[in-house]
């Protein structure tokens, strides 16, 4: 497949779907090959304003049509594991939008028909793909600033309580946690790996959701990490990490494009990384070199990387008693 543009597809034509067609558009390796939605009209205005080859009114369409390399699916969380086999089972590539799954049953199935179908599957963790947090890797990874003491994220939105939004509907998976805690626990596992011990308290509102959710990881006798999540209440959205010799912040918001400041005793500087798009065009490019490669999967989000976040997920909602 090399050099060839990668044909993609997209499944759901909801809210997040359009800024990835949006930044889509601006990836040279990439075409908007097809679109579905169930709803004909949606399809049809997505698939015009971002340019799309053709657009079904079906799922199955889609991954029947020989043309697509790889589906992006931006349905809500508890329809990524049905929309991921449906793809997998045409031996479509996938870039599953997160949470993988709702629970660790869910993801190894996928992972399963992923490596028996030898196709592609990638968690859409596209933090991972940013510029300011491949910066913050690389001086970590480093050692320059010694080893991470604490870490302490939290992303906090305040929505207005409303039964028909997703993140508070318990069919759709909703609750603070699966949505945007996943971003401070991705974060404190991508930095320091499995926790040894994990603690949480959570308030459950009406619709028996996580409305926010506190956690707290220990990854040895000396470091922890301290996660908040909020969808009733609006929080910095920056991320502070402790090291020996300097503390890290990536500021508000920290799981899209954003600067890092680094304080180094009495002196600091903060570092820009300017980005034109929303900034899924990185995890695109991403993807297209994996399937221009060959690769089954990506190396910087690795499918034992999307098994480790959902398996602390999992634990997490068994601490605060949070049943899907
Ligand atoms: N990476 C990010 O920055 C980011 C940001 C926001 C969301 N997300 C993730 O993207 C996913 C979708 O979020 P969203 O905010 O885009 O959702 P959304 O706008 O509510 O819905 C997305 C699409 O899913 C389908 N859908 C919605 N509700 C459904 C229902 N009740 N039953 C069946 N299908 C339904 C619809 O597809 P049709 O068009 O086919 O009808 C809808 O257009 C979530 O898993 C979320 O975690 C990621």
């Amino acid at each position: 497949m090399k050099s060839k543009k990668i044909r993609w597809g997209i499944l759901g034509c909801g809210r997040i779907a359009h800024k990835f067609a949006s930044d889509l558009r601006t990836v040279d390796s990439a075409v908007l090959q097809a679109v579905a939605s169930k709803d004909e009209n949606r399809a049809n205005t997505f698939s015009e304003t971002y340019n799309a080859t053709t657009c079904y009114d079906n799922y199955q369409a889609l991954v029947s049509n020989p043309e697509i390399d790889v589906i992006y699916i931006a349905t809500p969380h508890t329809f990524h594991f049905e929309h991921t086999l449906l793809c997998l089972k045409h031996k479509k590539a996938v870039l599953c939008e997160k949470p993988m799954g709702i629970s660790i049953a869910q993801v190894q199935q996928m992972i399963h028909l992923a490596e028996q179908n030898e196709v592609f599957l990638m968690e859409a963790l596209w933090t991972a793909f940013l510029p300011h947090y491949q910066f913050v890797k690389e001086l970590i990874v480093s050692k320059k600033y010694g080893e991470i003491l604490e870490i302490k994220a939290d992303f906090g939105i305040n929505v207005a309580f409303d039964t028909e939004n997703r993140l508070y509907n318990k069919e759709l998976g909703g609750g603070s946690l699966l949505d945007i805690g996943i971003y401070p626990i991705f974060l404190a596992l991508d930095l320091l790996g499995v926790p040894k011990e994990i603690s949480a308290k959570a308030t459950i509102g009406k619709t028996v959701i996580d409305e926010d959710c506190e956690v707290e990881l220990k990854h040895n006798n000396k470091v922890a990490s301290k996660l908040f999540s909020s969808i009733k209440k609006k929080t910095t959205t920056e991320a502070i990490i402790k090291l020996e010799r300097a503390e890290i912040v990536i500021n508000g918001r920290f799981h899209e494009p954003s600067s890092v400041t680094v304080t180094e005793g009495n002196k600091y500087e903060t570092f820009n990384f300017p980005v034109e798009t929303f900034g899924y065009n990185f995890e695109i490019e991403h993807v297209n070199k994996m399937l221009q490669q060959g690769n089954k999967e990506s190396d910087i989000m690795p499918l034992s990387k999307s098994l480790e976040l959902i398996a602390t997920l999992d634990t997490i909602r068994k601490r605060i008693n949070l049943e899907y």
